[in-house]
C-alpha cells in the first residue's frame, strides 16, 4: 500500500512523477504529494488530500520545474487523510523530502527520543520519524546516503523509503526493509525511475526499446541514484552487485481497452484468464495435466498426507475452494486458513504437508509472513501468483503463475478465476500422480476445464439483465449470500465483491448455518442471494430458500440452466451452464461480479478504487 515514484534525469520530473503516481493509485488514494528539486536545488512541495488528480486541479498553483523529484500516493495508516499527514514528509528545516510505504513499528519510541532531542513534529504519521532521524545524521555531518543508511538500521518493521535533500539536488536514495514494501529501480540513457511497482516505469520504454532492465531491492538494500547512474549498497555503505531483471513493456502497460472501468475490462478478460492459466499445462493429446513448475518427485508427491492452503481476501476464498478440489480430485485431506491467522498461530510445519499460498499481488504482508513461517519450518510450498519476482514467488519452492495480465481494479476478478483454474490443475496433477485419478478421469476433467472459457464467454455476452437487476436491488441495505459445500466460498466471494465496490452490507454464509442465527435478520427489507446449482446439495439449498421465503425475504437465485426447480421459489433467477461440481465456482462467480459491478455503477461508486481499500495490502 502507498505508491512511491521518484525520477532523476534529463526531462521535467513533474509529469513523469504524476503519471507514475496515477498508475500506482491502486495502492492507495487517500492523499498525494510531490517534491521537486527546482533549478536552484530547492525542494518545492505540492500536496493534495484525495487522488493524484487533485495535484493539478487548481490552475493557479504553479507547477514546479526541475529534473528530479519524489512523489507519493498514500493509503493512510497513522493519521487521517490530511495535508499535514500527506507525504513527502520533512524534518525541522523543510530541506528533506521523505516518501514511505509500510509501518515503522517502533515509531513511538523513536519519536520520544527525537522529541527529547529538540525535534519538532508536524504530522501524526510514523513516517515523520524517518525524516528527523535522517536529519540527525546530516546534522552530524554525514553525507545523505550514510545518514539514510544509519536511519534504516534504527527502524523496525517492513517498509520502503526514499529521500531527497535540498542542496543535494538530483540525488535520490531508496531502501527496502523487511518483506513488504517492494521498491525497484529502472535506469536507461541518463534517466532513472525508482518506484513501488512496474507500471510507474512506463516512460522508460519506447517502441524501438520494448524491454528494460530493472533492479528490485531486497531487504536491507539501498539504491543511490544520481544523474550519473545507480549504485547499490547495503545500509553500512558496502557496495552490492545487483542482478537486474529484464522486463517487457507489455508487463507494465495499463489500459482500459475501451471499457468504462478496469474492473469491467478485467471481468470481460476472464475467458482468456482461464485459457492462459491452462496454456502449456495440459497435454490434450494424452488428456493429462503437466505442471513443469512443480519441483517435487513422484515419490515426494505420493508421500504427501495433507494440503494446507493460505491466502487473504479473495485469495482466501480461492484457497477455500482449493480445499474442496484437493479432497475431491487429489484424494488428499486439505485445510485452508487466513494467512493473517496462520502467521501467528505457531502451527507446527509438517514435512508431509504441501503448503499452497494464493496471492495475486505476491506482496500481501500477511501472506508473505505466513510463508516465511513455513519456509523457516522447512515446509514444502508452492505459490499461485500473478506478478513475477514478488516476495511470495521468492519464498516458495516454485510459482504457478496466473499469466492473466496486470489486474488494476482494486476488487479482484480475473485473478480469482485464474487462481481457481490453477487450483483445479494442481489438484488434478496431484490426483494423477498419486493414482487417485485414472487416465480416463483425468481426460474427462481436463476436457471439461477446457470448455470453461467458452462457457464463461457465454455468461458475459449480455450484461443487460444485470442492469435490470441492479435497478431492482441497489436500494437494499443488507444482503445475505447463501451457498453450501463448494458454493459457500463462492458466495463469500460474491458478498465480498458487493461490499467492496457498492458499500452495501453483504455476508456470505453457509446455508445450513442460517437457521442458527442469521435467519433473525430476514424480512422484506433483506435481500438474499442463493447459489443453488444442480448438485448433490440442491435439495438442502431448496429447503433454506423456502425458510427465507416463509419470512418474506427477497431472493435472487442462481441455478443451473435446464433446472426449473428454483424459479418458482425465488423472486429473480439467473442461470449458469451445467458443469461438474468442482467447476461450478468458475461459472457461478461471474453473475455475482456483474451484479456487484452494475449496482456500483448505478450508485455512482468509484468502481476501480473503492474507498479505504488498496490493491496490494503490504501492511498488517
Ligand atoms: C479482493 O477484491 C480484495 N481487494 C482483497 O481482498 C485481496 O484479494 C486481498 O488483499 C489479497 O490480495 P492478494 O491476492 O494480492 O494477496
Amino acid at each position: 500500500m502507498c505508491g512511491i515514484v521518484g525520477y532523476v534525469g534529463t526531462k521535467p520530473a513533474w509529469p513523469i512523477i504524476l503519471q507514475g503516481l496515477e498508475r500506482l493509485e491502486y495502492r492507495g488514494y487517500d492523499s498525494a504529494g510531490v517534491a521537486i528539486s527546482d533549478e536552484d536545488g530547492d525542494l518545492q512541495f505540492r500536496k493534495t488530500v484525495g487522488k493524484v488528480v487533485g495535484l493539478t486541479a487548481d490552475p493557479l498553483v504553479e507547477i514546479p520545474q526541475g529534473y528530479a523529484g519524489l512523489g507519493h500516493t498514500r493509503w493512510a495508516t497513522h493519521g487521517d487523510a490530511s495535508d499535514a499527514n500527506c507525504h513527502p514528509h520533512t524534518g525541522c528545516y523543510q530541506d528533506l523530502a521523505i516518501v514511505h510505504n509500510g509501518i515503522v513499528e517502533n515509531y513511538l519510541e523513536l519519536k520520544q527520543y527525537l522529541l527529547d532531542g529538540g525535534h519538532h513534529f508536524t504530522s501524526e504519521t510514523d513516517t515523520e520519524v524517518i525524516a528527523h532521524l535522517v536529519e540527525e545524521g546530516l546534522n552530524q555531518g554525514l553525507p545523505l546516503e550514510d545518514a539514510f543508511g544509519r536511519m534504516g538500521g534504527l527502524l523496525r518493521g517492513s517498509q520502503a523509503v526514499a529521500v531527497m535533500k535540498q542542496g543535494d539536488a538530483a540525488k535520490i536514495c531508496a531502501m527496502r526493509l523487511g518483506h513488504a514494501g517492494g521498491i525497484l529501480v529502472a535506469h536507461r540513457d541518463g534517466e532513472t525511475i525508482v518506484a513501488s511497482d512496474l507500471p510507474a516505469i512506463l516512460p522508460m520504454f519506447r517502441l524501438d526499446m520494448p524491454t528494460g532492465d530493472v533492479g528490485f531491492l531486497d531487504s536491507g538494500e539501498m539504491a543511490v541514484i544520481t544523474p550519473g547512474g545507480v549504485s547499490y549498497q547495503d545500509l553500512q555503505g558496502l557496495p552490492l552487485h545487483k542482478e537486474l531483471r529484464r522486463v517487457n513493456s507489455e508487463d507494465v502497460i495499463v489500459d482500459k481497452g475501451g471499457h468504462r472501468h478496469f474492473m469491467l475490462k478485467e471481468i470481460m478478460e476472464q475467458p482468456q484468464a482461464v485459457a492462459s492459466a491452462m496454456r502449456g499445462r495440459v497435454d490434450f493429446s494424452q488428456g493429462r495435466v503437466m505442471l513443469p513448475e512443480v519441483p517435487y518427485s513422484l515419490g515426494e508427491i505420493r508421500g504427501l498426507s495433507r494440503v494446507m492452503l493460505i491466502g487473504c481476501g479473495t485469495s482466501l476464498h480461492a484457497a477455500q475452494i482449493g480445499r474442496f478440489l484437493m479432497e475431491r480430485l487429489a484424494g488428499l485431506p486439505a485445510e485452508f486458513e487466513s494467512a493473517s491467522e496462520f502467521r501467528y498461530r505457531g502451527a507446527p510445519i509438517d514435512p508431509n504437508t504441501l503448503y499452497v499460498s494464493v496471492a495475486q499481488s505476491g506482496e500481501t504482508a500477511d501472506t508473505v509472513a505466513a510463508m516465511q513461517e513455513i519456509r523457516d519450518g522447512g515446509g514444502r510450498m508452492l505459490t499461485i501468483c500473478n506478478v513475477s519476482g514478488t516476495q511470495t514467488t521468492r519464498l516458495a519452492d516454485a510459482t504457478l503463475y496466473m499469466h492473466c495480465g496486470l489486474e488494476i481494479g482494486v476488487a479482484s476478478t480475473k485473478t480469482f478465476i485464474a487462481s481457481l483454474t490453477i487450483l483445479n490443475l494442481l489438484a488434478v496433477y496431484l490426483g494423477q500422480a498419486r493414482g487417485f485419478l485414472s487416465p480416463g478421469d483425468t481426460r474427462v476433467l481436463v476436457d471439461e476445464l477446457a470448455r470453461c472459457p467458452a462457457l464463461i464467454g457465454s455468461l458475459l455476452s449480455d450484461v443487460s439483465r444485470y442492469q435490470e437487476l441492479a435497478l431492482r436491488f441497489n436500494s437494499y441495505r443488507n444482503f445475505m449470500f447463501l451457498g453450501r459445500g463448494i458454493s459457500y466460498p463462492v458466495v463469500s466471494e460474491g458478498a465480498l465483491k458487493l461490499k467492496e465496490i457498492t458499500y452495501i452490507h453483504a455476508e456470505g454464509y453457509p446455508a445450513g448455518e442460517m437457521k442458527h442465527g442469521p435467519i433473525a435478520l430476514v424480512d422484506e427489507k433483506m435481500a438474499t442471494l442463493v447459489l443453488a446449482p444442480d448438485d448433490s446439495l440442491f435439495e438442502k439449498m431448496l429447503s433454506n430458500v423456502k425458510e427465507v421465503r416463509a419470512r418474506h425475504g427477497v431472493i435472487l437465485g442462481i441455478a443451473t440452466e435446464g433446472d426449473d426447480r428454483l424459479s418458482g421459489e425465488v423472486d429473480e433467477v439467473l442461470y449458469i451452464p451445467p458443469v461438474s461440481e468442482h467447476l461450478t465456482p468458475l461459472l457461478a462467480t461471474i453473475p455475482m461480479q456483474l451484479l456487484a459491478y452494475e449496482i456500483a455503477v448505478l450508485r455512482g461508486c468509484d468502481v476501480d478504487q473503492p474507498r479505504n481499500l488498496a490493491k496490494s495490502v503490504t501492511v498488517e
